[in-house]
């Protein structure tokens, strides 16, 4: 197979990206490119292939400026083309673990019997997460991978990202009304095009050396 995507490609979006800070709110996500960004995270890897995640994406006006408000007033959230908000899972049922056992068997065509080694293994390591907030806590691990994959996927279509921690994750989880659904707001992203005076677009990038966050052995 050809490869892809050449190196220069790749490592050209990797450092143009940037946490964009202004984003130029006239300039708007084409739906097709959404469409891939939205499968971008859809396609994340998760522990078990368990996808033990939301995503609330946000076009209401309303709704983004109650968010900015709980968002540290940042600019992003309401100027940015579109909003999307990862959650996690709370918790991690038996009948979250069967539905997502019938999925597979329906996918791959086989007996859902022929799972059930694998349906124990997933049973026997959630049970194992007994600490209070151990299954959010490895919930939210893998909701943090779907960001980097939307992240990632941004970079290279050439679309702008910020993702977003600073938020009251109580008041958003309030907001979108998560809890009562099983799910926690973890980081929103904001996504779309930067703004011609967004200061930061120009600075240089600034990251540790190679050699000092690589160990070789
Ligand atoms: C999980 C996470 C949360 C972040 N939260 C915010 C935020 O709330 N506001 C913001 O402006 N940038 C936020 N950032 C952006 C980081 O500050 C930024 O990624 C970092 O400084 C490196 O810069 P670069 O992404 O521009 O290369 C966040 C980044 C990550 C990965």
């Amino acid at each position: 197979m050809k490869q892809p995507v050449d190196n220069s490609t790749l490592e050209r979006q990797l450092s143009w990206r940037y946490a964009t800070k202004r984003f130029n709110p006239a300039k708007k996500i084409a739906a097709r490119d959404w469409d891939t960004l939205e499968q971008s995270l859809v396609a994340a890897p998760s522990s078990f292939g368990l996808e033990p995640w939301r995503f609330i994406t946000i076009a209401d006006a309303g709704l983004r400026k109650q968010l900015q408000a709980a968002s540290w007033n940042q600019p992003q959230v309401v100027e940015a083309s579109h909003l999307v908000v990862l959650a996690a899972k709370t918790s991690m049922d038996e009948a979250y673990v069967s539905a997502f056992i019938k999925r597979v068997a329906e996918t791959r065509s086989i007996p859902e019997s022929a799972l059930d080694g694998y349906r124990g293994m997933i049973t026997g390591f959630v049970g194992s997460l007994s600490a209070p907030g151990a299954v959010e806590s490895w919930c939210t691990n893998q909701t943090y991978l779907a960001l980097g994959m939307l992240l990632t996927s941004a970079a290279v279509l050439g679309i702008d990202a910020c993702p977003l921690e600073g938020i009251d994750r109580s008041a958003y989880n309030e907001l979108l009304g998560l809890p009562a659904k099983g799910y926690s707001a973890k980081v929103a992203v904001a996504l779309g095009y930067r703004a011609d005076d967004d200061a930061l677009a120009s600075m240089p990038k600034v990251r540790f050396s190679r050699d000092e966050v690589f160990e070789r052995r």
